[in-house]
């Protein structure tokens, strides 16, 4: 690359997802090194307090609101960069959301909407901005995958799905790219102290409440470091690690029947779509028998 191609863009930490939560201590931390951040979410307020927290840590702070579910997000995303004479140097994708309940219950709408959302969304985004790294040979992509990603999750079906998803798709460009001086890290929290917890309900079942919850800086800290020294995968923390290990050794036959008892509340409605809580219906005792 001559001088003259070099000083056309100036290279951006683009965050996916950033007005709170992960993304946003994410985007700290990359500040911390001087670097230029691009904000993107939709809602104003929380990218205005991120660009706050960006300018505080030393860096330089673009805020984009975006709706990621838009057909054309990556292609506004591109005009927006190109209009500020920005690169995609690193691409942080931290956008996605869950939903606890059985998949008979829960709105379709919601549920395709993390495929738009933690798949598609995502995907695109990668695709698109993934080959100019690899032509400029540097930065790479940090996709945030999840401690979920390592088992099917009933009660929580497909933000499990999508974050195996997420794992996989990372994992596989992670060894494409590997001798082109970019590098794709998946980063797989376990619970993070953030308002996904509440807005998605897993805040409530029983499996959220046994693990212990991490801070978002703590593993924002953790992501950029492995993804700074290239890692493939990164789980932080020992409980995640530990739960990412059984999750991956133990049959499904045993993981699976568990991880569905632990996520559910005894308030769902049935699955079987009596429009009764579980309890009173499939879940209760003598249906269990074979009585009802
Ligand atoms: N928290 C956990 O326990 C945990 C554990 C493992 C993995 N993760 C994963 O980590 C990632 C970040 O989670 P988090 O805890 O930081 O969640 P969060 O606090 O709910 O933040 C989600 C971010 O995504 C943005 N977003 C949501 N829908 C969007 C849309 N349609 N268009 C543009 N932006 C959108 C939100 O901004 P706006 O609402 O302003 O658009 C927000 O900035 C997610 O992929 C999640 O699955 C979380």
């Amino acid at each position: 690359m001559t001088d003259e191609q070099r000083e056309i863009w100036r290279p951006a930490v683009v965050v996916v997802g950033a007005s709170r939560g992960i993304g946003r201590a994410i985007a700290k931390v990359a500040a911390r090194e001087g670097a230029t951040v691009v904000l993107v979410a939709r809602s104003l307020d929380g990218l205005a307090a991120a660009a706050n927290d960006v300018k505080t840590a030393g860096g330089q702070a673009f805020t984009l609101s975006l709706d990621l579910l838009a057909s054309d997000a990556s292609t506004r995303l591109q005009d927006f960069l190109t209009a500020n004479g920005l690169a995609c140097d690193v691409l942080v994708n931290s956008a996605g959301y869950g939903l606890r309940g059985p998949a008979t219950t829960l709105p379709i709408a919601d549920q395709l909407g993390m495929v738009d959302l933690n798949i598609r969304a995502l995907t695109d985004m990668t695709l698109h901005f993934l080959p100019g790294m690899v032509a400029r040979g540097r930065g790479g992509v940090l996709n945030l995958g999840s401690i979920a990603g390592f088992t099917p999750g009933p009660n929580m079906a497909l933000y499990y799905a999508s974050k195996a998803f997420v794992r996989s798709f990372s994992e596989a460009l992670h060894q494409e790219v590997r001798s082109t001086g970019v590098t794709v890290t998946c980063v797989a929290p376990g619970p993070v102290s953030t308002e996904f917890l509440e807005r998605s309900g897993a805040g409530r079942a029983a499996l959220f409440k046994i693990l212990p919850k991490l801070s978002s800086d703590y593993v924002a800290e953790r992501s950029w470091r492995g993804f700074k020294s290239g890692r493939r995968l990164v789980v932080p923390g020992f409980s995640a690690k530990l739960v990412a290990f059984v999750a991956s050794a133990l049959p499904s036959a045993v993981k699976v029947p568990l991880i569905g008892r632990l996520q559910r509340r005894s308030r769902d409605l049935c699955p079987c779509g009596s429009g009764k809580p579980f309890k009173e219906c499939c879940g209760s005792r003598q249906t269990r028998r074979g009585v009802a």
